[in-house]
């Protein structure tokens, strides 16, 4: 599906991959990410409605990037600009610490773009925005999100249930 949507500044790039922050016109690319069942199925969330994107959007992905300096980011590959879902450093104020997400559209799985985007995210989260420790959490069967982890050489800290899911925990230092 082809969607028109306002590019907002790039933050950073990897190889084949821009990041840039959302802004309030992009409910309609999260919505259709979110659409697929596939998408959501080791994440505890509603089924994605075009109000709950907008909403989502708003009040959780938005406000990040003026109260912390980062947050989930907008991917779009370099060539051709096709928006393919978001990755990034979200800052959980429960917890005091950041972790690491991505979420990206089936079409595009099984191509590295995930693994790629993870990386970028930990490297531009140590050395541009100078943290010295991020986490990353997983449901225990989603085995391609364990992937990415294990290959960004993050270190397993312990089994856990957040968010209502059994999901293992991991941690990367900045010295790592
Ligand atoms: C997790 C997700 C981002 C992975 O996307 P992707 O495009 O397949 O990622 P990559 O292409 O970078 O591949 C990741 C690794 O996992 C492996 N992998 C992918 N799917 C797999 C599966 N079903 N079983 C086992 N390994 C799998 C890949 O082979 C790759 O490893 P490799 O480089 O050693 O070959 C994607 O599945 C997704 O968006 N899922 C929905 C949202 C989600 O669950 N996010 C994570 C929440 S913790």
């Amino acid at each position: 599906m082809a969607f028109s949507f306002h590019m907002g500044p790039v933050i950073f790039t990897s190889k084949r991959l821009l990041f840039r922050q959302f802004n309030i016109d992009d409910a309609a690319l999260i919505h259709h990410m979110n659409s697929d069942p596939l998408v959501l199925k080791y994440v505890h969330e509603l089924p994605s409605t075009p109000e709950r994107a907008f909403e989502r959007l708003q009040n959780s992905i938005l406000p990040h990037y003026n109260q912390y300096g980062y947050g989930r980011w907008a991917v779009q590959l370099k060539e051709g600009n096709d928006f393919i879902g978001w990755c990034g450093l979200k800052f959980r104020p429960e917890r005091k610490e950041t972790d690491l997400g991505y979420r990206f559209i089936p079409s595009y799985w099984g191509n590295g773009y995930a693994s790629e985007a993870a990386m970028a995210c930990l490297e531009y989260g140590f050395h541009h925005l100078l943290l010295n420790r991020i986490t990353a959490t997983a449901h225990v069967k989603n085995t391609a999100s364990l992937r990415i982890i294990q290959k960004c050489n993050m270190q397993y800290l312990r089994d856990e249930v957040v968010d209502h899911c059994p999901v293992k925990s991991f941690e990367k230092l900045k010295s790592e």
